[in-house]
């Protein structure tokens, strides 16, 4: 679904990501690694449309996207977030999952200010849609409460419910386990495992060692914009050169 080739992100005179190339396939969670400048935030910016790859090609089914802007490749179905939480506190939940479809519904919510009929149609079936991603993982009930209100980890779902509601095929999702506790750690987890089994595919930038081991079919590794490794959770685990970065011997 989403081939990485070999892409290069500078900022005057920093190579940011050196050279990375990686794929992922539908239903697929790859995972990257990374210590703190590695270059993770800068290699879903170059892929997401935020920074323009200096080299290199990113590639979804099969098409080029290298370039585009950031709504473009949005509406192809690729969606994120980002590390400092992307919630609207003051709105509620159920606007902010909403804020999801502003692509495709704009238009029509000009309509709905007229009274067009089917402009009003179109908004129910957005608040219908939106509903139905919170019911389907477990937070309906909080539709209606400002976001701002909720914990990181219903804060998280919400992002998540965002992105599926305008239709995402790929989520990126940078450091999603940020202040949750344990407890939502393990649920976000299992929230993971099913989108991937309905065959969404998912990039995970994470430090939370236990939340990548238990979700990640692969977890790739970053040093200094480079990679360093790139295999079974389980196997990189054991990997000397990640263990180094990660004791700073490197
Ligand atoms: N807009 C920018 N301008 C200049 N340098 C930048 C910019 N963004 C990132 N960098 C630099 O690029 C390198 C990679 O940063 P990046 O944010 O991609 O790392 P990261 O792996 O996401 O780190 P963290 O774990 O702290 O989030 C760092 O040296 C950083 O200082
Ligand atoms: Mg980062």
């Amino acid at each position: 679904m989403l081939e990485v080739r070999s892409i290069t992100v500078r900022f005057a005179g920093l190579t940011a990501v050196s050279d990375l190339s990686f794929d992922v396939g539908e239903g697929e969670i790859l995972a990257i690694m990374g210590p703190n400048g590695a270059g993770k935030t800068s290699a879903f910016n170059a892929i997401t449309g935020f920074a323009r790859p200096a080299a290199g090609e990113v590639l979804f089914d099969g098409r080029s996207i290298t370039g585009l802007k950031p709504d473009a490749i949005a509406a192809l179905g690729i969606r994120r977030t980002f590390q400092n939480n992307g919630i609207l506190r003051e709105m509620s939940v159920l606007e902010n999952v909403l804020m999801g479809l502003e692509l495709s519904t704009a238009s029509s919510m000009a309509g709905v200010v007229f009274g067009l009929p089917s402009s009003v149609r179109a908004e129910q079936e957005a608040v219908a849609a939106a509903y139905a991603q919170l019911a389907s993982l477990g937070v309906s009930a909080l539709a209606e409460r400002p976001a701002g209100s909720l914990s990181f980890g219903q804060q998280r779902l919400v992002e998540i419910c965002r992105a599926l509601v305008s239709g995402a095929r790929l989520i990126m999702l940078d450091e999603p386990a940020v202040g949750l506790s344990p407890m939502e750690r393990l649920q976000l987890g299992e929230v993971l495992r099913d989108l991937a089994a309905r065959g969404i595919a998912i990039v995970l930038v994470e430090h939370v060692q236990d939340l990548v081991m238990a979700v990640s079919d692969r977890v790739l590794v970053l040093n200094y914009g480079k990679k360093i490794a790139e295999a079974a959770p389980e196997e990189v685990r054991r990997n000397k050169l990640v263990l180094e970065a990660y004791l700073g011997t490197a």
